[in-house]
């Protein structure tokens, strides 16, 4: 019985961003009647599932992370009938669709909070936190986590913008009615929820401040409120009310959860998710103090981490696989090159990805090697984060040309400029003006280009996923890191049953030289899988190769 509903496990995921994914009407901003378009686009890509950002009703405060009305569509996206339409379409091509669950916090717009701020004895006011004094906590997006309400003077909370006010899991009557909300989307027909930093729903009630680093202005918060002391509670009855009663999957975004947390969130015996996005690989290439204070990657530090949750995982809970999403840079501009090696650094980059077990996640563009922005003035730039932090910074003393390169290599916008179709106008994405402008490289970087030759990184990920579909061992397989010490390549073997596969992974523009003996006499021994460049020479690795092989 179990087996069977863990389809998940053999599913490779693409994520659609619908704002910059494909605009139907030409008002410059992505919508559904765009998706449904371009749904064969996926099919032949090969994908399982797609996962939407949220589509609901919201004033775009966070792009649609601030939700008004969770039964409602967003205007600009379509209507509810468009919804049903594209959601018949996926499964009329035997894909899926998993949507964004974004119950953290909603927007200061929604009815809920509307009703909670009206008075102290409202019903809702404990869906929200309200304090006479506020803690110490900062917000994600930068400042204090609190703000202030004249019209009950009191504090409320919001970890991310002051539009995103948090809700209080504290109170039975919310989680109910989260609950009716999830299973009206279930009901629907929807196959499952990607859950927005579903982690940070159970805060320690008495909020105690954070600790203060010497010269900061907020306390970090983040133990008292990420892994908190119910969360497990909450989603076991998350689990046991709605989605133990339908054949679906989750993942829930998961912010400072460890390996021993994942192994508690993903464990099938506990009914709870069934796999976790990490952030601990997202964030090795930041100094203290968070993401915007760079430091160059250093692969080994790569290698020991997903070595961890590989190993950490296996055969205990479910790993899932990703480099990109909406949130992160572009990862052929963050862990490859973007310039001389753009082509075998994306494949290499997928290709170390994708043999690993756990379920793989595509994000729109990643299939075409698409790249980080660098655009000269604020002005171009969109994501609240990115203009909070400038302006916090600059009241700070940091010049204009420190923060805009942090902006270039971290920036979320880097993920949100419009999906490169063509080399027509505006990338295809649009016939209007869109909302965020086009990365200038969409002449040489689109979907057309990519369908046109037949050695694309679009064709590469069409293999990898094909692969995924025939090889067990894929699935199936534990994992071992080998060469752990090699500053430049990431090597790693496969094992189930009596199969192997070896995968080499050159991150380097430099040539890798293998001088292991045991493993060169495998690598000459062994079967080509895939591989990046058309002929490989087996004991060098060429610059950014990519190499698998099978006993
Ligand atoms: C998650 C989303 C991000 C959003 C934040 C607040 O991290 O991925 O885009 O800004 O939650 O909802
Ligand atoms: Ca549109």
């Amino acid at each position: 019985m179990k087996k069977n509903s863990e389809w998940w496990k053999k599913s490779v995921v693409y994520q659609i961003y619908p704002r910059s994914f494909n605009d139907s009407n030409g008002d410059g901003i992505g919508d559904i009647q765009g998706i449904i378009k371009k749904l064969d686009y996926l099919k032949m890509l090969g994908i399982d599932v797609i996962w939407l950002s949220p589509v609901y009703d919201s004033p775009n405060d966070d792009n649609g992370y601030d939700i008004r009305d969770y039964q409602k569509i967003m205007r600009e996206f379509g209507t509810m009938a468009d919804f049903d339409q594209m959601l018949e379409e996926v499964h009329k091509r035997e894909m899926k669709i998993i949507m964004d669950l974004v119950v953290n916090h909603t927007s200061d717009e929604h009815q809920w909070f509307v009703e909670s701020k009206k008075s102290k004895d409202n019903p809702y006011r404990d869906y929200y936190f309200w304090r006479k004094e506020p803690n110490n906590w900062g917000s994600v997006f930068s400042g204090s986590a609190w703000e202030y309400d004249e019209g009950t003077e009191e504090y409320f909370l919001h970890l991310f913008s002051k539009k995103q006010p948090d809700l209080n899991w504290e109170t039975p009557a919310l989680r109910q009615d989260v609950y009716q909300m999830m299973k009206y989307w279930l009901d629907k027909g929807i196959d499952g929820f990607r859950m927005d930093v579903i982690n940070m729903i159970s805060k320690n009630p008495d909020l105690p401040d954070g600790e203060l680093e010497e010269g900061q202005q907020f306390g970090d918060g983040g133990k008292y409120y990420m892994n908190g002391p119910r969360i497990h509670e909450f989603l076991q009855e998350m689990n046991k009310e709605v989605l133990s009663h339908y054949p679906i999957m989750t993942v829930g975004e998961m912010p400072g959860a460890t390996t021993d947390d994942a192994k508690l969130y993903t464990d099938p015996e506990r009914n709870e998710v069934n796999m976790i996005f990490t952030f601990e690989h997202m964030d090795l290439d930041s100094a203290p103090g968070g993401k915007w204070n760079l430091k160059p990657l250093d692969l080994r530090d790569l290698k020991d981490n997903l070595t961890k949750w590989q190993m950490g995982l296996h055969n205990k809970g479910w790993n899932s696989l990703y480099w990109n999403n909406h949130d992160q840079p572009r990862v052929v501009s963050r862990f490859g090159n973007d310039q001389n090696y753009r082509v075998e650094s994306a494949k290499m980059l997928a290709t170390c990805l994708h043999f690993m077990q756990g379920t793989p996640y595509i994000y729109q563009g990643e299939e075409i090697g698409m790249t980080n922005v660098k655009y000269e003035s604020l002005d171009d730039y969109r994501d609240i984060e990115t203009l909070n932090m400038y302006k916090e910074r600059k009241g700070l003393g940091y010049s204009h040309e420190e923060i805009m390169n942090s902006i270039y290599v971290k920036g979320r916008d880097n993920a949100r400029t419009p999906m490169q179709w063509d080399d027509t106008d505006h990338g295809g994405f649009t016939k209007g003006t869109p909302w965020i402008k086009v990365n200038p490289r969409y002449n040489e970087i689109n979907v057309n280009n990519a369908l046109e030759d037949s050695n694309s990184i679009f064709y590469y990920y069409q293999r990898l996923i094909a692969l995924r579909k025939k090889m067990d061992i894929i699935v199936e397989g534990n994992f071992e890191l080998l060469e752990k010490e090699h500053p430049a390549l990431f090597a790693y073997k496969r094992k189930w049953q009596d199969e192997e596969l070896l995968v080499l992974c050159n991150f380097s523009q430099e040539e890798v030289v293998i001088e292991n003996e045991e493993l060169l006499r495998k690598i000459r021994d062994y079967q080509v899988v895939i591989s990046n460049y058309e002929s490989s020479n087996k004991s060098t690795l060429k610059p950014y190769e990519a190499i698998v092989l099978k006993k």
